[in-house]
């Protein structure tokens, strides 16, 4: 197994960050401390839109197009030269396969010209420290909602940086409904951005969807129903009615998951006796669900992390801090680092 050469002791210093598991080609550079440099992102929306979702071929083009002034970027903006890195942390997975190559196969050529230690990254873990990016202090234990296009899943984080599953979602991801909601809605691709932005001109009131809770204490998810729902009732309106009424479909449609994800974050809350909730991933952007959890925090006096927005949606500053903790604690990956499409997290390190 051919292995970086310098796998040893690790001297602490500037690390970078390299995400392609999806639709952005990101990188980033933390300093030594941990604070972010740069956070440099180009999305492929405009290369998707017109297939309405995600072409894993185009986007494996588009992320060997841009990885190489990505990264140039993100030092460009931290101030820094390649010699100055430290380490390397990169994606290794879940996401799609083409796209998790490009940046695993461009962060190992790195470490190797740089002669510097290279960890390969959860995707979910990422997101996971995304919530300590901006206040390193924020307090543990904590319970996590990890809300994506792929995940829907509740964590109790311990004060060690343990992680443990307390629910996750029984059939779609909370950003699938919206996605598939709104291709429902012709609106366009991401979706989840574009019900939001619809919802603000809706009444969440006018037309109710079912909140299902699935069976009562349960900690899991189910969007389905909702989903479901949707669909027969824009399948029984006529056109033109659809389209008079689609803000109020957006907002009642919306209304209905993040009163779901609300109540259950809350009752994970609870259940654990956390003191702290953090909420995490693309759909955590969510400007009404933003609100609610808000409300609802200040008013259980319990400590909220939302990331700021460019920290919610997929970026290289959480595989960032997720691979400096991990570099601190000893991990480093061998150049036989590979892609891994349905990588479960390894939620056992410390922070
Ligand atoms: O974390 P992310 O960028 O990528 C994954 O790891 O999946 O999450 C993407 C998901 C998409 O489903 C997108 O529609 C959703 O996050 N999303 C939103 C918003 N912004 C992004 N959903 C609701 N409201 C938003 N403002
Ligand atoms: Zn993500």
């Amino acid at each position: 197994m051919l292995a970086p050469r310098s796998t040893s002791a690790w001297t602490p210093g500037p690390i970078l960050g390299i995400e392609t598991s999806c639709d952005e080609t990101a990188a980033s550079v933390l300093a030594t401390d941990g604070s972010v440099l740069s956070n440099v992102i180009t999305s492929q929306h405009a290369v998707h839109q017109r297939f309405g979702g995600v072409v894993p071929e185009l986007a494996s083009r588009a992320h060997i197009e841009s990885i190489e002034q990505v990264s140039s970027e993100a030092l460009r903006q931290a101030g820094l030269g390649w010699p100055d890195l430290s380490g390397i942390a990169v994606t290794q997975g879940p996401g799609l396969v083409g796209a998790l190559l490009v940046g695993v196969n461009y962060a190992k050529a790195l470490a190797y010209a740089l002669n510097i230690p290279i960890v390969g990254v959860s995707h979910l873990e990422g997101h996971i420290a995304s919530a300590w990016l901006q206040d390193p202090s924020f307090p543990l234990p904590c319970v996590v909602l990890v809300v994506s296009g792929g995940h829907t899943h509740l964590y109790l984080k311990d004060p060690l940086g343990h992680c443990r599953l307390l629910g996750a979602t029984k059939d779609d991801a909370a950003g699938e409904a919206f996605d598939k909601g709104a291709q429902m809605l012709g609106l366009e691709y991401p979706g989840g951005p574009a019900i939001d932005c619809l919802a603000r001109q809706g009444n969440r009131q006018a037309i109710a969807f079912p909140k299902s809770q699935l069976k009562k204490g349960s900690l899991d998810f189910s969007f389905s129903g909702v989903k479901t729902s949707l669909l027969y009732t824009v399948q029984a309106m006529p056109e033109q009615l659809r389209i008079s009424q689609s803000a109020d479909l957006a907002a009642g449609y919306q209304e209905a998951i993040v009163t779901i994800l609300v109540e259950k974050a809350f009752a994970a809350v609870q259940a654990c006796n956390a003191p702290a909730l953090a909420v995490v991933g693309g759909v955590s952007a969510n400007s009404r669900l933003r609100q609610l959890l808000q409300q609802r925090a200040d008013s259980a006096h319990i400590h909220l992390s939302l990331p700021p927005l460019s920290y919610c949606t997929d970026n290289a500053a959480m595989i960032a801090a997720a691979g400096r903790q991990a570099l601190r604690a000893g991990v480093r990956a061998s150049f036989d680092l590979d892609a891994q499409a349905s990588m479960a997290a390894p939620f056992a390190q410390a922070m």
